[in-house]
This record gives C-alpha cells, sequence and structure tokens, in this order.
C-alpha cells in the first residue's frame, strides 16, 4: 500500500505538470482528489491497516494529497501565466488609433441666445429672476393695468385653466412680481426671461415660446437710459455699428411706449430682404412704466419712474443666425440643432 500511495502521488505528479489545459488539469484533480479519486481510495482502506500503522498512513496520505494539490496548483499558475502572456502578446493596442468618437450634445441655439441676452444685461448690474409659467390672472392682466374688458387681451389669447389661472402669456409679470418682493426699496433693476404661450402657431409664431423681460426702476429715470441700454444691448447682440430707434407705440403698462428697432445687420441700414427695404429691424416693445402700474405694486410714481422692455427669444435669434422657420427650433432635427456650435 506505501508503494501503491508514492506510485499514485508521482503519477498524480507527473499528469499535473504535464497537463496542457486548465480543463484537463481538472479533470486530473478529480481523478486523484475527488471523492473516489485514486488517493482518497487509499484513505479509505484505513480499516485494513494495523491499529500501530494507522497514524502513519493517514498522515502519509495527507502528505500525498498535499503534494499532489500543490502541483496542480502549481500547473494552474503557470497555465493562466501563460495564457495571460499570450493574449497580452496577441492583443496588441495601436495608441496611435484614432479613438472612438461619441456625438457630443450641444446646446440648443435658444439656450445660447438666452445666455447672451443675459450676459448682455448682468453685465449691466441687472439680476436675473425667475417667474412662473403658470400665472393668476391678476399679474398677467390687471396689475398690468389691463383690466378685464381691454382690447389689448384679444391680442395675448391664452390657455386657460379652471378659475383665475392660466399659462401666461408674456413675462411681464415678472414686472409686478419684482416690485412686490422688493416692498418698496429702489432700485428694482431685473430681467426675468422665460417660457411664455399664446394661441398663435404659424412660421413666425409658436404656441410656446420665450421671452426676456427687463425693468428698471430708481428716482430719475428717463426715456433718455431706456434708449442708451438697448442701444448698448442691441450693439452688444447684434454688432458694434449697430444704432436703434424708437418709434411710438402703446402698451398699456407702459407709457410712453414704443417699439425698438436695430438697424439691419445685413445690409447696415441700406435696404435689403431682411429689412424689407426699409433698413431697420423690429427686435422688442419697451417704454416708461406706467404711474398705474407702479402705484398697484406699491410705488409712488411721484417719487420714481421707471423703463420696462419685453423682447422674443426666438425672434432674436432668428435675425441674428437667418433662421425663417420658427418651428425648426423646436422640431429637434439634429442636423439643424447641431450647425451652431457648442458655446
Ligand atoms: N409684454 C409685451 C408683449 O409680450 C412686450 C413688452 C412691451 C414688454 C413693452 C414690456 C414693455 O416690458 O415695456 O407683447
Amino acid at each position: 500500500m506505501w508503494d501503491k500511495l508514492t506510485e499514485i502521488q508521482a503519477k498524480a505528479e507527473e499528469a499535473a505538470a504535464s497537463c496542457q489545459d486548465l480543463a484537463s488539469l481538472t479533470e486530473i484533480k478529480v481523478a486523484y482528489l475527488g471523492k473516489k479519486g485514486e488517493i482518497t481510495q487509499i484513505s479509505k482502506m484505513m480499516g485494513k491497516v494495523s491499529p500501530e500503522e494507522r497514524p502513519r498512513l493517514g498522515q502519509a496520505v495527507n502528505q500525498a494529497k498535499q503534494k499532489v494539490e500543490a502541483a496542480i496548483q502549481r500547473r494552474m499558475d503557470e497555465l493562466k501565466e501563460a495564457a495571460l502572456q499570450q493574449s497580452l502578446a496577441e492583443e496588441t493596442a495601436d495608441v496611435t488609433l484614432p479613438g472612438t468618437v461619441f456625438p457630443a450634445g450641444s446646446l440648443h441655439i435658444l439656450t445660447i441666445v438666452r445666455r447672451e441676452i443675459e450676459d448682455i444685461f448682468t453685465g449691466m448690474g441687472y439680476t436675473i429672476m425667475e417667474g412662473s409659467q403658470v400665472e393668476t390672472d391678476y399679474y398677467n392682466f390687471e396689475a398690468l393695468n389691463i383690466p378685464k374688458d381691454h382690447p389689448a387681451r384679444d391680442m395675448q389669447d391664452s390657455f386657460y385653466f379652471s378659475g383665475n389661472l392660466l399659462l401666461r402669456t408674456h413675462t411681464s409679470p415678472a414686472q409686478a412680481h419684482a416690485m412686490e418682493q422688493m416692498q418698496g426699496q429702489y432700485p428694482v433693476k431685473i430681467i426675468a426671461p422665460g417660457v411664455v404661450y399664446r394661441r398663435d402657431d404659424d412660421a413666425t409664431h409658436s404656441p410656446m415660446f420665450h421671452q426676456v423681460e427687463g425693468l428698471l426702476l430708481d428716482e430719475h429715470v428717463t426715456m433718455g437710459d431706456l434708449k442708451g441700454t438697448l442701444r448698448a444691448f442691441a450693439q452688444q447682440m447684434f454688432g458694434a455699428e449697430r444704432q436703434i430707434r424708437l418709434r411710438p407705440s402703446f402698451f398699456p403698462f407702459t407709457e410712453p411706449s414704443a417699439e425698438v428697432d436695430v438697424s439691419c445687420f445685413a445690409c447696415g441700414g441700406a435696404g435689403c430682404r431682411l429689412c424689407k427695404g426699409s433698413g431697420w429691424i423690429e427686435i422688442l416693445g419697451s417704454g416708461m412704466v406706467h404711474p398705474h402700474v407702479l402705484e398697484m405694486s406699491g410705488y409712488d410714481p411721484q417719487k420714481l419712474t421707471g423703463f420696462a422692455f419685453g423682447m422674443g427669444v426666438e425672434r432674436i435669434a432668428m435675425l441674428k443666425y437667418g433662421i425663417t422657420d420658427m418651428r425648426l427650433l423646436f422640431d429637434n432635427d439634429v442636423r439643424f440643432l447641431s450647425g451652431f456650435g457648442r458655446a
């Protein structure tokens, strides 16, 4: 039995050492050390030797087991190492190959333009304020001097919820909110960018669009301040050469009111298709805040004056980038959207 054990151990060690792959190594392990393995069989014969010999045989069997296990483990390490070396040799990486390029997103053109507008006004000391898209009738109309039966309501047909809630038709409600928040303190100097809604839908109108409102309220604010501010804006947005002109207009919440035109940046004012031959392009509405609007929000029109303006972000973007159909801005076609850089 001793000889047999020595013989089995040698055979197992030899088999392990010469084994060429991990699968057969596992088979070798089972064949010698498994439940019915050859070494296991010997330990089962323990009962057949004399009690004196038993401990020695037990020890010898354990030693043989450990040796064979070690031989198998050694071979396993060798085979794994060889496999690793081989795959390293085969999988050479060419670091000069171009990598996989994942398409990087870019900002939406409206976000780019809104941020440009915000940067220009924050550069002039304005604070950015956010309003809510769902408004009450009071803020959207009444506080802006547009009472229930005012004809100006017809031009801003909205989407109504029950009661007196609606989707705001312009960002002008931010004027009343800003004044209320300031509780009589001044100056009030804010811009309020945001989404607005109207029941309009064609190539130049979308039922959902964006505006930026502006409000400056202080002592001695004049229309000259309004003009200077908007000219600075137009020159930063459309080019240092730009001039602006104010045309008399009407808004219930400003008096006097003016539409603001910028000298055409396509032809410089000579007249072309973009400006329809006039040399001027309308960019926004503005005016001096109506005394009644100031009073309704707790400010004294005898003491303070202010100007306000409101512009459409889509309109500015379309003019600046020569986009002729507003719907392109919302179709989400990446071929269009990716044309405006990364910003
Ligand atoms: N809220 C006006 C509109 O949506 C735009 C506007 C005009 C805003 C004159 C103003 C303003 O603040 O003074 O048509």
